[in-house]
């Protein structure tokens, strides 16, 4: 009897150490294990979303009318609590430099989600730039908007009218729009049976958790680069316009021209559905939306990873590009940024 339990316990001690090794270094398990099974547990029990339980955090603990302690106070719950698909501290210390150094006026995000790296690029924007956000999930942009909203950030957010959809959207941006959807608005319908089997999971995320987690940073100014902190001094009335769009980027992209008055963007910031890289860099181009020395910026190039994108941007003669290696976002598994300036 005692040689059973004992061989028991041996097999699930051998089978949690194979998954927390795999997870703290498998891309592929570390995303499966944070952004799927953990989100959808701690929905289930919180009857809440991800990006709701960020904004309650920031609510809770970060000073109002302060971007950074907003930044501080994401970061703090995600690499503390709750994993998370912002660009992250230590990547965003490498967009941060990106941003410092173009000196941007005009930017467009793709991939809003919560408005954390909305929010990094916006605090360092000099007085009278433009930063166009894009999200095609109205839940993570409405969450965002608080989240602006919160941090002091003159946030707009354009009626949906004034960007209509056109008849036959790419099915591609559908399903993925559809999945996004309804994974953040909980309308996935939990069978008793998959409850159960989560539910009894759920044991294994405090050991997993403590022992997958990054090694805390200082979140602290100081753990900014050094021309960050000076931009940081910038009084929040500096801060610039935030124009958030609800919808596909690949929808809204061929619209911006015209709608909002944009000739061509100084800096891009590509951090949505690895999947879009792309195409959505195609159509920048095909809609005249870049011009000679225009930066992109994407995230995630290693893990998921973006392959077609980064052959297209390395080999294409009209980019310079460049590679920055880094850690995905409050792990430590492999991912990096590859920044390209457009030569026109
Ligand atoms: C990695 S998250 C963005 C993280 C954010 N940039 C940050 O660092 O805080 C990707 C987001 O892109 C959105 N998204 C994906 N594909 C999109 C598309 N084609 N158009 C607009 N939004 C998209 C998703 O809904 C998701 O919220």
């Amino acid at each position: 009897m005692l040689a059973t339990v004992l061989t028991i316990a041996a097999v699930l001690v051998c089978v949690l150490s194979l998954v927390i090794w795999r997870v703290r270094t498998n891309a592929d398990w570390a995303l499966w294990w944070h952004d799927n099974y953990l989100e959808r547990i701690r929905d289930f029990l919180t009857g809440t979303t991800r990006p709701l339980r960020i904004l309650q955090h920031v609510q809770r603990s970060a000073k109002q009318g302060d971007a950074l302690s907003v930044i501080t106070a994401i970061d703090s719950y995600c690499s503390k609590v709750e994993w998370a698909m912002n660009v992250g501290d230590k990547k965003g210390e490498i967009l941060d430099t990106v941003v410092l150094e173009t000196r941007p006026r005009y930017v467009l995000e793709l991939g809003t989600y919560c408005g954390y790296s909305t929010l990094r690029i916006a605090r360092l924007l000099p007085p009278g730039a433009r930063l166009i956000t894009i999200e095609m999930n109205p839940h993570y942009a409405q969450v965002a908007k608080e989240i602006f909203q919160y941090a002091g950030l003159d946030a707009q957010l354009p009626p949906i009218s004034d960007f209509p959809l056109p008849s036959t959207p790419p099915s591609s941006c559908l399903q993925a729009e559809q999945n996004a959807m309804q994974s953040a608005c909980h309308q996935r319908k939990w069978r008793l049976q998959e409850a159960l089997i989560y539910t009894t999971l759920h044991c294994l995320q405090l050991p997993l958790q403590l022992f997958a987690r990054t090694p805390q940073y200082p979140l602290s100014p100081s753990s900014l680069p050094a021309q960050g902190k000076s931009a940081e001094k910038l009084p929040t009335g500096h801060i610039c316009k935030v124009e958030l769009l609800v919808g596909s980027s690949t929808v809204l992209i061929p619209q911006l021209k015209k709608k909002l008055d944009i000739e061509k963007f100084d800096l891009v910031f590509i951090d949505h559905w690895k999947v879009s890289y792309l195409p959505d860099t195609k159509l920048l181009e095909e809609c005249g939306l870049l011009k000679a020395g225009s930066v992109l910026l994407a995230d995630n190039v290693i893990c998921p990873g973006a392959p077609d994108y980064l052959k297209y941007i390395r080999n294409c003669p009209r980019y310079r590009s460049q590679y920055f290696p880094a850690q995905l976002e409050y792990l430590q598994v492999e991912d990096g940024v590859e920044k390209s300036v457009f030569l026109g």
